[in-house]
């Protein structure tokens, strides 16, 4: 895979560090409360495996799938749920894990549908953030990296579904992308 990547954006010694503040951050933010992670399939399960490892406490976690990219790197406006979240979060300290918030519409659709169980709260944690592609109004309360408008794979972040599994973030050779 290695031939088909342009340049790194972020090495795995880079994320590993910033994940690890990010754990402590939340740990300082939720200390002594129930916490339960919601994670958004499947770009964020990467991120999600290496942030509740870091936690020396108790914690849940779900997942919550939705259809909004299909194949292409252009989002799309239609947010159809694929898979429902199946524990109870009335009452309950929620945090919505994402891997990137670009133009913030499926954070942004979540958290509403999230909300509807009513949550004693829920904040949003995102690995990623692209600012310059916000097109609703959302900003995450955690967020690891800030990065520029360039479609990026790796650590859970696919292309067509693939290069998920890569451990460091990435550009793709432009030959890549029309694939
Ligand atoms: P939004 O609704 O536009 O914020 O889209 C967020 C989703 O788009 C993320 O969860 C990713 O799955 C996907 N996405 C956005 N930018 C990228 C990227 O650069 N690489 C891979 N996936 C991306
Ligand atoms: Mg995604």
């Amino acid at each position: 895979m290695k031939n088909k990547i342009k340049k790194i954006i972020l090495t795995e010694e880079q994320i590993r560090k910033r994940v690890g503040e990010l754990v402590r951050e939340i740990n300082d933010d939720f200390r002594g409360k129930d916490l339960v992670i919601v994670a958004l399939l499947k770009g964020s399960i990467v991120f999600l495996a290496d942030l509740v490892r870091g936690f020396d406490r108790e914690i849940s976690f779900d997942f919550i799938g939705v259809k909004s990219y299909g194949d292409s790197t252009q989002p799309s406006d239609n947010i159809v749920l694929d898979k429902e979240l199946s524990i109870d979060i009335r009452d309950r300290n929620v945090l919505l894990i994402d891997d990137i918030l670009d133009t913030g519409k499926t954070a942004k659709w979540i958290l509403k549908y999230l909300k509807k169980f009513s949550p004693r709260q829920v904040k949003l944690c995102v690995l990623l953030n692209k600012q310059s592609r916000r097109r609703v109004d959302i900003q995450p309360d955690y967020c690891g990296f800030d990065v520029g408008d360039e479609f990026i794979v790796g650590y859970g972040l696919d292309y067509a579904d693939r290069y998920r599994n890569l451990p460091y973030i990435a550009v793709l050779s432009s030959s890549e992308y029309k694939k």
